[in-house]
C-alpha cells in the first residue's frame, strides 16, 4: 500500500480536483484498490464523485480511541474506488489530535487500512496544523499543485519548507503546475522555468467535473485533461516504485 497526499496551504489551487482525478486513475487505469480520504470539511471530493454524505458523525468516530474509520467508508459508482468522506467534525479534529498527543494517530489508521487498499489518496484542506503534520507523517508522497506564475518556484520552496518542518524524515514532494494556460505569457514563463514539473492544463473539461460530478476520465476520456491526469498518475506510480 502507498499513500499520497495532495497538499498546499494555498486555497483554490486545484487540490480536490487533482485528488479526485488521480484516485480515479489509480482505480480505473492502474486497477489499484483505491481509497480517497477527504480531510476537508468542505466535502469537495465526495461532491465531485457524486457521493452524498450518509449521516452526521463526530470526530470521535474517526479518530477517537478504538475508532474504526473503515466503517465510515462509502463506495463510489466506480469499481475499486471508495471514499472516506469528510464532515463538520473534521473542524474539531486538529484540537483533538493535539489533545490526544498521538503524533502518529493518522499513520496508524492508514496502516490499519493497508490490508484493504493498494492506494490511499488524501484530499487535504489548505491549512498548516496538527492534522496536516499528521498527513505528512503518514504519506509516502506529497503532490503540491502550484498555479503557474513567475513565483511558482518560490511557492514550492515555501511548501517544501513546511513539509520538511513536520519531521525529520519527510516524504518526497512532487510539484505540479496546475491550471496551465500556455496562451498566457506568464504561464509560459513558469513552464519554461520548471520544464520537468508535470502539468495539468487549464481546461473547461476539468471545470465540468463539478457539473457532471464525475472524474474527467469517466466522461471525457479522450480530452487532453484526462490524458494529463493519466500521465501524472503514471509519473506518480513510477516515483513510488523508485521508492
Ligand atoms: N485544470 C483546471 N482547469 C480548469 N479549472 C480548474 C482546474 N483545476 C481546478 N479547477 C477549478 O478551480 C477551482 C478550485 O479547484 P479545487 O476545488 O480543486 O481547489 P482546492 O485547492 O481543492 O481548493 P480548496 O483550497 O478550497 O480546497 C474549481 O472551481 C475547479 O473546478
Ligand atoms: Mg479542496
Amino acid at each position: 500500500m502507498a499513500s499520497i497526499a495532495v497538499y498546499s496551504v494555498k486555497g483554490g489551487v486545484g487540490k480536490t480536483t487533482l485528488a479526485v482525478n488521480l484516485a480515479w486513475c489509480a482505480s480505473a487505469i492502474s486497477r489499484r484498490k483505491t481509497l480517497l480520504w477527504d480531510l476537508d470539511a468542505a466535502n469537495g471530493s465526495g461532491f465531485l464523485l457524486g457521493v452524498d454524505p450518509k449521516k452526521k458523525r463526530s470526530a470521535d468516530s474517526m479518530f477517537g480511541e478504538g475508532a474504526e474509520p473503515a466503517k465510515l467508508i462509502q463506495p463510489t459508482a466506480w469499481p475499486g474506488l471508495d471514499l472516506l468522506p469528510a464532515d463538520e467534525s473534521i473542524r474539531a479534529l486538529d484540537r483533538q489530535l493535539d489533545r490526544l498527543g498521538k503524533k502518529k494517530r493518522l499513520a496508524k489508521l492508514v496502516a490499519a487500512l493497508a490490508k484493504d487498499y493498494d492506494r490511499i489518496i488524501f484530499d487535504c484542506p489548505p491549512v498548516l496544523n496538527e492534522l496536516s503534520a499528521q498527513v505528512m507523517r503518514a504519506a509516502d508522497l506529497v503532490i503540491v499543485p502550484l498555479p503557474p506564475s513567475p513565483l511558482s518556484a518560490r511557492a514550492f520552496e515555501v511548501v517544501f519548507e513546511e513539509v520538511r518542518g513536520s519531521g525529520k524524515g519527510h516524504p518526497p514532494i512532487l510539484p505540479v503546475l496546475s491550471m496551465l494556460d500556455l496562451r498566457r505569457s506568464l504561464h509560459k514563463q513558469a513552464r519554461e522555468a520548471n520544464p520537468t514539473w508535470p502539468v495539468i492544463p487549464l481546461a473547461s473539461a476539468v471545470e465540468q467535473c463539478a457539473v457532471e460530478r464525475q472524474p474527467v476520465g469517466a466522461f471525457a476520456p479522450r480530452s487532453p485533461a484526462a490524458r494529463a491526469f493519466a500521465q501524472l498518475w503514471t509519473a506518480i506510480e513510477r516515483k513510488l516504485a523508485a521508492g
